[in-house]
């Protein structure tokens, strides 16, 4: 079991996006739990839009503290996707959830403004606990040609810090799914949808082979 804890210490980078989207992606293949720590409770409020049974496990509303229990858990899951709160007043909970974890996805978005706060998330917390991490740039915008690379390239050189390679663009479907109830398991496949499940699932992909290495290219 993989405890894979989604953190940002800067709001609105796309945390709980990538929790439930990622929950979903991989819960085709593996048994998943996604566990909300975020007073905010954003996965809550989603998973009560959906129509139909979500498909992992959830805990919402969760004490940070209960993770350590975890791994007692009869149910035995291949990974645990926790959602954590983005504001710094709750740095204290999720210190607790990085105790508790194996990986940590570090959702960042391409604005000059979420480059400090991510880089002190990694290396106040993240860094000194020598948990393996890495930087998932999130709403990148398709109409901006140079956008991706100039970002890679700046994690890459200019920060030095490990990311992956795929991403997420920015689209409608995205930002509509909490609304509607929307997972990547549960959208229509068309032309409007595609590129989001793509791309969630080019993640959920390396996300997998990442935490499991025995797992690259058994998909
Ligand atoms: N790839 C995307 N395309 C379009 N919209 C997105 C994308 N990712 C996230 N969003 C939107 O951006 C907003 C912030 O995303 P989200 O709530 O996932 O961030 P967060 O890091 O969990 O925020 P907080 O720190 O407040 O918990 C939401 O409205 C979400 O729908
Ligand atoms: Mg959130």
């Amino acid at each position: 079991m993989k405890v894979i804890a989604i953190a940002n210490q800067k709001g609105g980078v796309g945390k709980t996006t990538v929790t439930m989207q990622l929950g979903a992606a991989l819960s085709r293949r593996h048994r998943v739990l996604v566990v909300d720590v975020d007073r905010q409770q954003s996965t809550v409020w989603w998973a009560e839009n959906l129509h139909e049974r979500l498909p992992f496990d959830f805990a919402g509303s969760q004490n940070p503290k209960a993770l350590t229990g975890l791994r007692e858990l009869r149910v035995e899951y291949d990974f645990v996707l926790v959602d954590t709160p983005g504001a710094l007043d709750d740095t204290p909970v999720l210190e607790s959830v990085l105790d508790a974890a194996d990986y940590v996805v570090v959702p960042l978005t391409p604005e000059p403004l979420a480059v400090e706060p991510t880089m002190r998330t990694i290396s106040r917390l993240i860094e000194p606990r020598r948990l393996r991490h890495a930087v998932l740039l999130n709403r990148i915008d398709a109409r901006i040609p140079s956008q991706l690379h100039t970002w890679q390239d700046l994690l890459d050189t200019t920060w030095g810090v490990p990311r992956f390679d795929a991403y997420l663009r920015q689209y409608k479907t995205q930002s509509d799914a909490p609304i509607l109830g929307q997972l990547v398991t549960n959208l229509r496949d068309n032309r409007r949808t595609a590129g989001t499940i793509a791309d969630v699932t080019r993640v959920g992909i390396e996300m997998a082979a990442q935490a499991i290495p025995t797992l690259a290219g058994r998909w």
